[in-house]
């Protein structure tokens, strides 16, 4: 472990000799100055392994040990038939939102006049989604945070949500306990796709958002859409998979994947990590690499002990209310 950091702050040392040798300000703030993968060439960009040592506000993605993303042993998942089916909150079925390329992610955020809550599974609290993000690999079969028996998918979708009963914002959620709630589906390539990321991923609509900083507004989706009919889920607590990597994730997988198209794929692998001005950088392979579970549990309502239900899982299907919203003077 002490051999791993040194060797990494010797990597470090050259990375910064490299910096003032091109002559170049790490990033407009250090909120900024991370990647997926560390570059040497011209800038020194601290990748994953240098999360935790180059800003010391970010220093759990090293130190850590409640880390995500997390490999999962289906054999070690506890089966527990208590926890309730997941429950979306709607004031509206359909809701507006922004699809944003961030030059690390694509990130649809619905409108703030339109809130999407989750409850129930392992939560004790209303959250509220404030991100819909995508994580994908620069081929088939990598690219998801998670992997299941050793194995990635070929992408991942987080839901990102805040818990709205405790805290005002994501930012001071994110801090504190019990703050984030984050749902995730594994994506696999196929030749039909989930309605949502059809949305999302078809060409007109994905290439207003080639370059980082684009963004393109959305009307009518139903984040419903997203699941499926039936599925089961397992969860564990865990942490942000970006900097400042704070442990306060209650994680949420669902274990059916959605399907997108190669096409889809395809399109996601042209977008650019940076502006038209600059050099093509793919955005894929935007996955932290996962992390040690230490005595972590993972608790699931799929039965993994019952031969011949593997494939099967659990049916649970999501309740979805619409509420009436209350009114307001106008
Ligand atoms: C979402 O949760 C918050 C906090 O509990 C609550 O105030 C709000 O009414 C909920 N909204 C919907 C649509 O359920
Ligand atoms: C899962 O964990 C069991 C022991 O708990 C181990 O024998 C097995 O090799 C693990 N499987 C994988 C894919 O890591
Ligand atoms: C988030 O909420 C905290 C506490 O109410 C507040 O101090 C902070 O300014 C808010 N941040 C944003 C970005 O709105
Ligand atoms: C995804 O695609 C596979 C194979 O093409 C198909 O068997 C499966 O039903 C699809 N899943 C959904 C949710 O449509
Ligand atoms: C979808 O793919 C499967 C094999 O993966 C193939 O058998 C089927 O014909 C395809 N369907 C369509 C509509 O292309
Ligand atoms: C990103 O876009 C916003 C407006 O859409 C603009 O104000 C901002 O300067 C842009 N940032 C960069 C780095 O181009």
């Amino acid at each position: 472990m002490q051999a791993l950091i040194y060797r990494a702050l010797l990597i470090l040392q050259a990375g910064a000799v490299t910096l003032v040798a091109a002559q170049f300000s790490p990033a407009k703030s250090y909120e900024d100055w991370w990647a997926y993968k560390e570059s040497l060439h011209g800038t020194f960009v601290p990748g994953p392994a240098f999360w935790g040592l180059v800003n010391t506000a970010w220093n759990l993605c090293t130190i850590g040990k409640r880390q995500s993303p997390i490999d999962i042993n289906t054999s070690q998942i506890v089966f527990d038939p208590f926890l309730p089916p997941l429950r979306l909150s709607l004031v509206k079925k359909k809701v507006g939102g922004t699809l944003h390329n961030t030059g690390r992610h694509v990130s649809f955020r619905p409108d703030p006049h339109h809130p999407v809550n989750i409850s129930g599974g392992p939560l004790l609290y209303n959250h509220r989604l404030e991100e819909v993000r995508l994580h994908f690999g620069s081929e088939d079969g990598v690219g998801s945070e998670h992997f299941v028996n050793k194995k990635p998918s070929s992408a991942e979708v987080q839901l990102i949500h805040f818990n709205e009963d405790l805290y005002s914002n994501i930012s001071e959620a994110s801090r504190n306990p019990n703050g984030l709630a984050v749902i995730s589906f594994f994506i696999n390539v196929a030749n039909n796709s989930n309605p949502f990321l059809n949305r999302l991923l078809n060409r007109e609509t994905i290439t207003r958002i080639s370059f980082k900083n684009e963004t393109n507004f959305l009307q009518d989706l139903s984040v419903e859409d997203l699941y499926p009919e039936n599925f089961g889920f397992l969860t564990y607590q865990g942490s942000m998979t970006v900097p400042p990597c704070y442990e306060t994730v209650t994680w949420i997988i669902i274990d059916r994947p959605l399907n997108i198209t190669s096409m889809q794929m395809h399109s996601l692998r042209l977008l650019s990590q940076s502006q038209p001005t600059q050099i093509f950088h793919s955005m894929s392979d935007n996955f932290r690499p996962v992390q040690p579970l230490f005595h972590r549990g993972l608790r699931g309502n799929i039965d993994f002990r019952k031969p011949g239900r593997k494939c099967k899982g659990a049916n649970f299907k999501l309740h979805v209310d619409i509420q009436t919203p209350l009114k307001t003077a106008t």
